[in-house]
């Protein structure tokens, strides 16, 4: 989704805006711009396209005017993932208002953007482009007679919808504004500079110091530092977090891809999220608001999350349900918060999101403790909006995920949420000591036998190698092995864009299998084996119709492996761990594919890593 930066300092701004921009080209984008506040008022640079364009722009009109270089040090920047109005040079962030005093980037959606249009145009505003975000330079210069502050907040008064704003008036190019509301930015505290972002790794060069704006705080920032207002106009302090993580893990690090790098790392990764949350055997969550009385009490639960987050859910409810014989669900955010969910007091809702700020996610969460559910999040980036409003949140520790395809992430919410089942479940009395202690065992181990099958990866490029042209790609499973399949199929087809999906295996002679044809790639998960003997009936039906098939097994099974084309043979485990290794080997299949496609795979089309809109 769109990303923000701005500075404020004595240092050149454009390279270090452009830099900072080039962090957040993970979030996905269509075209990027800059605009610099100087004594001539302000200037603005944008363009439909990447990043490398915009500096090209920008460096080639410094040559034809070398007294403007390094002129400016202060600035804002954009990355712009189109939503009203294609991608375009006029469509671009920064919008600057047609006085030429103000200028704004946006992340977010305006929801009353033709309201608030027809208004200004009523009141003799024009405007440039065709989208929401445009309303808003134009409204804030409505509303200015001298003071930015109440300009800033008179109109932001007026929007409906989601908004994190990077402000500049060109009557006051020494500093930068910024507001928010329902979408995230970070202000960064440096020595004689300061900045805004929308993610951590676009400040990490110049400061370590950070704190995240609040809800409709405005925050005004120059050099010298940094005046935060609430929504009354009140002054508020922010205390400062230190980010710790090695600037390596903003970096690939010689791999050739993030999404490679995040994979490798999940051993790591999971032993960072569970390690520190058992002592001497058992689990201790930290867990502040919810207490073990109020777990005991619970009678349902709903797991809620988008894409993988969902995923997760779909996985753990099966075992879920099994351990504590309660009804569990997993919804899609975007669904739970229009159902009217059936949900009280006695409800648990488990959030799942790695960002943090995916926005149906997060009115998923305000539905839920509206109605009065006890919620308990599990997230990866720290203070961010939902775990911010959450009752309870559980931090997954993973690290900076930076490739839009996740992996790390959601392998750790996966153990997470584990470790919460299995807490539940000893506290509810449904798992003696022994069980839990063995079953904390197992997961204990399955970063060593990770990081074992991340060793072996050629079998899965030479598989990869065979079917990188396919057209279609179907993946099958029962059970867990079919929620696993919800997750491999994503996978490959948001990196290597061929077709794919998933299907409970049960499912296809329902319509489905008529899509089978000769050498179709069938994927079959028979890692579930109470249901394995129904497996092999389904491979045999779709071989019949001249299908290729890969079978994911964990076990010595002749029969599988006898009408399978090729398998995929996991180590033997509990069934505790083996989701968390079914899902690598496919996670790496989906990795070599789209490598073999020569896909952007780190930021395939279309996709933003934090969507931050509906
Ligand atoms: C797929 C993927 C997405 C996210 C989804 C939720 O690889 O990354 O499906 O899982 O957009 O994002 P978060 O977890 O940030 O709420």
């Amino acid at each position: 989704m769109c990303g923000i930066v701005g500075y404020v300092g004595n240092k050149p701004a454009s390279g270090i805006l452009l830099d900072a921009l080039e962090k957040l080209e993970y979030r996905g984008y269509d075209s990027a711009g800059i605009a610099f506040a100087g004594r001539d008022g302000i200037k603005v640079y944008k363009t439909c396209g990447r990043i490398k364009q915009l500096r090209e722009i920008i460096a080639e009109e410094s040559k034809s005017d070398s007294s403007r270089d390094g002129e400016f040090t202060v600035g804002i920047g954009h990355t712009r993932w189109a939503t009203h109005g294609r991608p375009s040079d006029n469509n671009a962030h920064p919008h600057c208002a047609h006085s030429g005093k103000v200028a704004v980037v946006h992340n977010g959606i305006i929801e009353n953007y033709l309201e608030l249009r027809a208004f200004l145009e009523a009141h003799g505003h024009t405007f440039s482009s065709d989208t929401d975000s445009e309303v808003v330079s134009e409204l804030i210069d409505y509303y200015y007679s001298g003071d930015p502050v109440s300009a800033v907040r008179r109109a932001e008064m007026q929007l409906k919808g989601s908004y994190a704003l990077g402000i500049l008036f060109s009557d006051y190019p020494w500093q930068i504004m910024a507001i928010r509301k329902d979408g995230p930015l970070i202000v960064g505290l440096g020595k004689d500079e300061n900045m805004i972002a929308s993610d951590i790794p676009a400040l990490l060069k110049h400061t370590r110091d950070i704190f995240r704006l609040g809800e409709r705080e405005l925050a005004i920032l120059t050099k010298d530092g940094v005046t935060v207002m609430d929504s009354y106009g009140e002054r508020i302090q922010h205390e400062f977090e230190h980010i710790d993580w090695d600037i390596d893990a903003a970096e690939k690090c010689g791999y050739p891809h993030f999404m490679i790098k995040e994979i490798m790392e999940q051993p790591d990764a999971i032993m960072k999220t569970i390690g520190p949350r058992i002592h001497d055997g058992k689990i201790d969550l930290g867990l502040k608001h919810i207490s073990e009385e109020d777990l005991k009490g619970i009678t349902s639960i709903k797991i809620v999350g988008c894409g993988s987050a969902y995923h997760v859910g779909m996985v753990e409810k099966y075992y879920m349900r099994h351990l504590l014989g309660i009804p569990v669900d997993a919804e899609l955010a975007s669904e739970f918060r229009y159902d009217s969910p059936i949900i009280d007091e006695h409800t648990l809702v488990i959030i799942i999101s790695q960002s943090g700020e995916t926005l149906d996610t997060l009115y998923g969460l305000r539905e839920a403790r509206k109605r009065g559910a006890r919620v308990i999040s599990i997230v990866n980036v720290v203070a961010s909006s939902i775990a911010n409003e959450s009752e309870d949140v559980l931090y997954t520790w993973a690290g900076p995920e930076i490739s839009v395809a996740t992996t790390k992430a959601y392998s750790t919410q996966l153990v997470l949420i584990q470790l919460l089942s299995l807490h539940m479940a000893y506290i509810k009395g449904t798992i003696d000591e022994k069980q839990l202690s063995a079953s904390v065992d197992e997961l204990m181990a399955i970063p060593k036998m990770l990081s074992d099958m991340l060793k072996k990866v050629e079998p899965i490029q030479y598989l990869a190698s065979q079917y990188f042209n396919s057209q279609d790609v179907f993946f099958i499973g029962r059970n867990m092995d079919y929620s696993l399949s919800l997750e491999a199929s994503l996978k490959l087809k948001e990196i290597s864009y061929i077709h794919s999906e998933a299907y409970a295996a049960g499912e296809l002679k329902h319509g489905s299998i008529s899509l089978i044809e000769d050498g179709t790639l069938v994927i079959a998960l028979c890692t579930y084996r109470p249901l394995l003997e129904k497996m092999v009936s389904n491979i045999k039906e779709v071989k019949a119709r001249g299908a290729k098939v890969i079978a994911v097994i964990n076990h010595d099974d002749d029969e599988t492996e006898n009408v399978a084309d090729h398998v995929i043979r996991l180590p033997e485990c509990g069934t505790l761990s083996l989701p968390s290794l079914t899902i690598v080997p496919l996670q790496l299949f989906a990795y070599y594919i789209a490598s073999l496609k020569g896909c952007d795979i780190d930021k395939p089309r279309n996709l933003a890593k934090s969507v931050t809109v509906e």
